[in-house]
């Protein structure tokens, strides 16, 4: 059964009318009569055309941590914009979300903000790129890092036969139209592998500008870094003089108030986050030490944009990130996100379906018909992915939307409640069931 019931599919099929697959974001589209959509959103809930009311897990692929249209920040929002929008001058709540995000992130000193996930890792690079005076980036594979050209290689849907060795990987093109002159400048690493890594920079050390890295591969089912894989990066960066990025657009003000810095106590040099810092209004920043930042500027490294610090955003995280600060979020995200992970473990162990959980509460995934741990991105292939989207597929039917392609991870809100987590494994067990054929 496709999830678009009538008025849904009658919706799509005008959308598809004017917007290329009907989407404004390729990563959205599944086909043509299972590719979501919204009518309504409240809290924990998404809503469709036929009026069916789902528990969110997408959460717009993450950005939503405290449930969609919350009042606190959409209030902030509403009493902010009676007084002016974009100005192209420097006003209040950038500072005020400046401030929070260094009193928040360990290490960070100071901050620029931009609108999206790919505007500030691009910003990001570019920064690493001139205060190093060097061109060649690393990143790994089933990473994805934003839209822009610079990284946007062997990212998580790439195609496991042309990716070449483990020990030297060849990096693969995500889309049309990249210069293939781009390729000079990225080099594609396996996740969480030190030797190799090491053995690169043993190699090329002195031509690297920067590792960017997700510290846990969010656009790969939540594969976190083996003990030790952080730290190694960070200091094979001082060794070299490599400028090291987290890119944090998914970890952070998700998976702890301070991200990967403090869940995992290693420092970067920069840090870029978006999505939770907004809980959905469009905004991110990049965060680093005032040596590094001090960078950009007139005359040395650009970095901009009109809309980079409108009040809209701004208001809205400047919300986000004070509700935070009361530490109310955390607890509840990591509660009930953990009695689904546990759930979900117990259910498939019940099942005897061999499986793996990768991932913290607030960001996890599932894969089936692999019981070996997985570390990066070539494990996933070894997983069942049509077996998950059977389950997916009939979870969303029945009122319970996770992602329906696994690679994406369940996120979760400090909405969700107890009685959501009875109703998605209950849900999830029938799914299990249908999919085995029982
Ligand atoms: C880790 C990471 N970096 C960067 C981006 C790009 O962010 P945006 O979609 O806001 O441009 C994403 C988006 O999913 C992401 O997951």
């Amino acid at each position: 059964m496709p999830y678009q019931g009538q008025k849904s599919h009658e919706f799509f099929e005008r959308a598809k009318a004017v917007i290329p697959y009907g989407v404004n974001s390729n990563f959205r589209y599944h086909d043509d009569y299972n590719t979501p959509v919204v009518a309504d959103a409240q809290d924990q809930y998404v809503f469709d055309f036929d009026g069916r009311k789902y528990i969110d897990y997408r959460l717009g692929f993450g950005p939503i941590i405290l449930g969609h249209t919350d009042p606190f920040v959409n209030g902030r929002v509403k009493s902010a914009i009676d007084h002016g929008i974009s100005f192209a001058a420097t006003q209040e709540y950038e500072v005020k979300v400046a401030e929070r995000i260094i009193q928040m992130c360990p290490g960070v000193e100071m901050v620029r903000l931009t609108n999206t996930g790919s505007e500030c890792t691009m910003h990001a690079l570019r920064l690493a790129r001139g205060y190093t005076g060097r061109d060649l980036v690393v990143k790994f594979e089933g990473s994805y890092h934003g839209a822009h050209d610079y990284t946007l290689w062997s990212t998580a849907g790439g195609n496991p036969e042309k990716v070449g060795s483990r020990q030297r990987p060849t990096a693969y093109k995500m889309s049309w139209g990249i210069p293939e002159v781009m390729r000079d400048l990225i080099q594609v690493l396996p996740f969480n592998d030190v030797e190799i890594l090491g053995d690169f920079l043993q190699e090329k050390g002195e031509q690297v500008a920067a590792i960017i890295v997700e510290p846990i591969l969010g656009n790969g089912n939540g594969i976190m870094p083996r003990p030790g894989f952080l730290e190694f990066m960070r200091q094979q960066c001082d060794h070299y003089g490599i400028v090291l990025i987290f890119d944090e657009v998914k970890t952070g003000f998700r998976i702890a108030a301070g991200g990967a810095r403090e869940l995992f106590g290693v420092m970067p040099d920069i840090s870029t986050y978006a999505k939770a810092l907004g809980n959905g209004y469009p905004i991110a920043a990049i965060g680093g030490t005032r040596e590094i930042m001090m960078n950009i500027g007139p005359g040395k490294v650009f970095q901009g944009g009109t809309y980079t610090g409108n009040v809209v955003s701004t208001a809205a995280a400047d919300a986000v990130l004070e509700f935070m600060q009361t530490g109310q979020v955390f607890p509840q995200i990591e509660k009930v996100g953990s009695m689904i992970m546990a759930g979900l473990h117990e259910i498939c162990t019940r099942y005897g379906v061999p499986h793996v959980i990768n991932g913290v509460p607030a960001m996890f995934g599932i894969s089936f018909m692999v019981d070996e741990p997985m570390y990066e991105w070539r494990d996933l292939h070894k997983a069942d992915w049509d077996f998950y989207e059977t389950i997916a597929r009939y979870m969303i039917e029945h009122g319970v939307m996770p992602e329906a392609d696994g690679l994406e991870p369940y996120f979760l809100c400090s909405d969700h409640t107890e009685e959501n987590v009875a109703t998605t494994l209950q849900v999830f067990e029938d799914g299990l069931k249908h999919a085995l054929g029982k």
